[in-house]
């Protein structure tokens, strides 16, 4: 069985679906299946943002398979880690917990590099691009450090 990660911000087209293709390419495809969704629906079915897809080019990632959806309930049991990209997404994301044990699953994406630091992966959409070149950033070094934990603790 392989362990699932899902990626989770508003709009399932900016930050997400980059933390998706980024997280997958730092890990083995026969031991983890990574996945994204939005807490919000008004993208449902849609490509990744143009932005997204042409920073992930640059970096030579293809993202352009991926369709936007919205975060379920269910994905608390179907998914093993979620990693949400704000704050925002965070109290989103608890709220619809189903219980305790949903709730140890949840964790804000930056905490991975700084841990109870509450910072955010800045939402994109209304600036420029060099702002998805800082999430990015952002996403490849976290990604980094979850790929590495994620490895190790499937070797154990
Ligand atoms: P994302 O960015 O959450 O990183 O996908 C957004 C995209 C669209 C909207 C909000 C955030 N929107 O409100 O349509």
């Amino acid at each position: 069985m392989p362990v699932k990660v899902l990626m989770v911000c508003l709009g399932n087209i900016c930050r997400s679906p980059l933390a998706e293709g980024i997280l997958q390419s730092k890990l083995p495809s026969d031991k983890f299946t990574v996945d994204s969704a939005g807490t919000g629906g008004w993208h449902v079915g849609e490509l990744p943002d143009k932005r997204s897809i042409a920073t992930a080019r640059d970096r030579g990632l293809d993202i352009t398979h991926q369709r936007a959806r919205q975060f379920k309930v269910s994905d608390f049991t179907e998914f093993d880690h979620i990693f949400v990209m704000d704050t925002s997404n965070l109290k989103d994301v608890l709220k619809l917990a189903p219980n305790d044990k949903a709730k140890t699953k949840v964790s804000l994406m930056m905490d991975a590099l700084h841990p109870g630091e509450s910072i955010n992966v800045p939402d994109p959409y209304y600036g420029g691009p060099e702002g998805f070149d800082n999430v990015y950033d952002m996403l490849n070094e976290a990604c980094q450090i979850v790929a590495n934990k994620l490895i190790n603790d499937t070797a154990r």
